[in-house]
């Protein structure tokens, strides 16, 4: 025998051993435990496998596997346990009521770690000291509604910027114009204003969001994450994460050390803006730390602070925009209150509370379309149980979105989209489930998304804009609309949305 095949011969059983060895020790570890029903699967891998052999993104396995084994079941991914909760009154005991114990996250795959400096950020830091500082400091310094009024000239401008790019790809090609990267862009214009406080040109603009782009696609769940056994067979993967973040580091670190400069020597920079979510890190006090953050810990903080936002509100402007092509009446009375509110002058934020009909239709766009369909992973602060079932502390607790807000026990015709459920009062929902669940796109409970309401004043301010300037229709001319969604970060088009637009004027 060759000594390569000696080798992996001996690497397949000592593999095959240690799998027995795991999978009596896992065995005996959950018969004391009363986990929720799930799918059976095999030792060790669980059902990684079964979900793999599916073929099915897992948003659709979780769908189907929901309606088998009810609102609150099990998946084994490996060593990860998943236990998924699907119901409203489920997701309010845990997430409201009993908010404190559900309110942690579980342990980080290697390379997010390396991502998240060990978890410094507001999104995966443990429920504790550091997450209340970083929390707190993201909330009352920078998304407050004071903080975010003095960010309405950075909204402005990027919404005329997106009006004009949009007519300047119509000119070029007949009327058609992709509305899923218009809408990131325009977006991600106003975080990196908000967050770096400098101006910058589109190529930056461009180069900033493909290196966001490259560190998503590194974090790309791998099947190391879920059998760590594994791990020595991704080194190369590893060694690619790596080079991303020291290249993410590189690039980012040149902004930070401007903008740092800049506060040094005040009126240096004409075009800075007075305040930015970087000057409240820069001197920020983490409890039980001494020093303020390390540079590539800026950057991991800015970096949440733009991906956060970015996919997230352009995918809810796709379908938005999808929506009002297949519901060409709800277009035209979205453009009737534009015309009525504001008339021949540009529509600007402090319109939208007189806009009655475009809040519902944001409400129901994000009730339709969730940009994400799993709210965060959530994790239990300590063991507990839920619905008769325990809940130990290390198992990965995910919320399946688009069941709740499909919910028929809870919305008439919950699979039409329809802004008049909301507008004409008939039904209504509160987005914090303070006073109930009926949808939840920003989560609920202490870990709410704390950009829910900037999120909110982008959707309403982009949609409005977009309206205003253009009429909207399907490309090709009378063509169906194919509302099937994909899974990247956010569940976007499977077909990205192209459309046609005539200007209005
Ligand atoms: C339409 C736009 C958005 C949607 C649909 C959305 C959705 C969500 C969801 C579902 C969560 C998880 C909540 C949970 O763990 O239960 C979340 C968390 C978070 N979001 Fe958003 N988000 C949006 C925009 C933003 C923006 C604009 C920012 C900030 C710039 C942001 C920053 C965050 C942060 C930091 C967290 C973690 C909160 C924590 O763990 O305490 N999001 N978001």
């Amino acid at each position: 025998m060759a000594p390569s095949s000696c080798f992996f011969t001996l690497l397949a059983f000592l593999f095959s051993a240690l799998l027995f060895f795991l999978s009596r020790k896992s065995k005996s570890k959950s018969k004391t435990l009363k986990l929720p029903p799930g799918p059976p699967g095999w030792p060790v891998v669980g059902n990684l496998f079964q979900f793999a052999s599916s073929g099915k993104p897992f948003f659709q396995y979780v769908d189907d596997l929901r309606r088998k084994y009810g609102p609150i079941f099990t998946l084994k991914m490996g060593t990860r346990t998943m236990i998924i909760l699907s119901d409203a009154k489920l997701c309010h005991e845990a997430l409201i009521e009993r908010g404190a114990l559900f309110a942690s996250r579980p342990r980080e795959n290697p390379t997010r770690n390396i991502f998240s400096c060990n978890k410094f950020t507001v999104n995966a830091a443990v429920h504790g000291p550091v997450w209340r500082s970083l929390r707190r400091n993201m909330v009352q310094n920078m998304l407050s509604s004071t903080r975010l009024k003095e960010f309405r000239s950075a909204r402005e401008k990027a919404m005329d910027k997106l009006v004009s790019r949009l007519r300047a790809e119509a000119e070029a090609n007949n009327g058609v114009v992709w509305v899923l990267k218009n809408a990131r862009f325009a977006v991600f214009c106003i975080l990196l204003a908000m967050c770096f406080g400098i101006e910058m040109d589109e190529e930056t603009v461009d180069k900033m969001d493909q290196m966001m782009k490259a560190v998503l696609i590194v974090l790309d769940p791998r099947i190391d994450d879920y059998l760590p056994i594994l791990s020595p067979f991704f080194s190369k993967q590893r060694n690619k994460a790596l080079e991303v973040r020291k290249k993410q580091v590189d690039y980012v670190v040149q902004f930070i050390e401007k903008r740092r400069k800049m506060l040094q020597n005040p009126g240096s920079d004409k075009s800075a803006m007075s305040f930015s979510y970087l000057d409240t890190l820069f001197d920020l006090k983490v409890e039980g730390r001494k020093s303020g953050p390390s540079n590539a810990e800026l950057v991991t903080l800015c970096s949440e602070f733009l991906n956060g936002g970015t996919d997230t509100t352009g995918t809810a402007i796709e379908w938005g925009i999808a929506q009002l092509i297949a519901n060409p009446d709800v277009q035209s009375k979205l453009y009737e209150e534009i015309k009525s509110t504001v008339g021949d002058r540009k529509v600007e934020e402090q319109d939208v509370e007189k806009m009655a009909y475009l809040r519902a239709v944001g409400k129901e766009l994000l009730r339709k379309h969730p940009p994400t369909y799993f709210s965060l992973t959530h994790a239990v602060t300590e063991p507990t149980t839920l619905a008769g079932y325990h809940i130990p502390t290390d198992v990965n607790v995910e919320i399946y979105l688009p069941a709740i807000s499909e919910d028929p026990k809870l919305w008439t015709n919950p699979e039409k989209f329809d802004p008049d459920r909301f507008a004409s009062g008939q039904e209504d929902a509160d987005m914090t489930g303070v006073k109930g669940v009926k949808m939840m796109p920003f989560g609920v409970g202490r870990r709410i998304c704390p950009g829910l309401g900037m999120a909110t004043v982008h959707v309403h301010l982009m949609l409005a804009r977009m309206v205003q300037e253009f009429e909207w229709s399907a490309y090709p001319p009378n063509s169906p609309l194919d509302f099937t969604g994909k899974l990247e970060f956010t569940v976007v088009m499977k077909n990205p949305l192209r459309a046609l637009v005539k200007p209005r004027v």
